[in-house]
């Protein structure tokens, strides 16, 4: 069985996306370098962990790294829309430049709830940094925290897409590339 056989056109190549996140480490390396505090990666779990891992070496100040899990989408394709924190921070965000980093934001819900949580737990800035931004689909309005940033990869296209990193049904996280999954594999 061949994943690749499952894909119905490629939207980001491997090469394509590892030039955007050297892009984005760059832009995120050049904000924060002023700051007397390196900022808090937060890899929003599992979606995120590629785009984490890469971005994160990117990033030429000492960071620290984290993870936290949230999920909303269970098996299906749509979002239930009440995103559970099911895997929390090993590390205390209190005074912390925190940036979320997320493979996706679709309707908002999940990063909504986490800035939230972000703030609650005293962080002194929240930013996001996603790959993908289906801004098409947002439904969940977000305000960022102190002087959060919003850094976005790629404005993706309203199609089911899976790869580095994202999923269907917890599948094809594993592609290089972002492709759209074809219709016949989650109809
Ligand atoms: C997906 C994706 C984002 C979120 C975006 O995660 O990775 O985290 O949905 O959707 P939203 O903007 O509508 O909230 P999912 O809940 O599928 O969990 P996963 O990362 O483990 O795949
Ligand atoms: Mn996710
Ligand atoms: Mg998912």
């Amino acid at each position: 069985m061949d994943l690749n056989d499952h894909i119905e056109k490629i939207l980001w190549t491997e090469q394509q996306i590892s030039e955007r996140v050297s892009e984005l480490g760059s832009q995120i390396t050049k904000d924060f370098k002023s700051g007397t505090i390196a900022p808090a990666i937060v890899g929003v779990a599992t979606g995120a962990f590629l785009f984490t891992a890469d971005l994160a070496r990117k990033i030429h100040l000492p960071i620290t790294v984290d993870f936290i899990r949230v999920e909303s989408y269970g098996s299906g394709t749509v979002s239930n829309g009440r995103p559970t924190i099911s895997f929390d921070l090993k590390l205390d965000v209190r005074g912390k430049h925190v940036i979320l980093v997320e493979d996706i934001v679709d309707t908002g819900s999940t990063l909504s709830c986490l800035i939230d949580y972000m703030k609650t737990k005293g962080a002194s800035s929240v930013s996001v940094c996603a790959l993908l931004d289906k801004s098409a689909r947002r439904k969940v309005h977000f305000e960022l925290v102190g002087e959060g940033k919003y850094y976005s990869g790629f404005e993706c296209p309203d199609n089911f897409v899976v790869g580095y990193g994202l999923d269907f049904d917890e599948v094809y996280r594993n592609l290089p590339y972002v492709g759209v999954l074809k219709p016949e594999i989650y109809q």
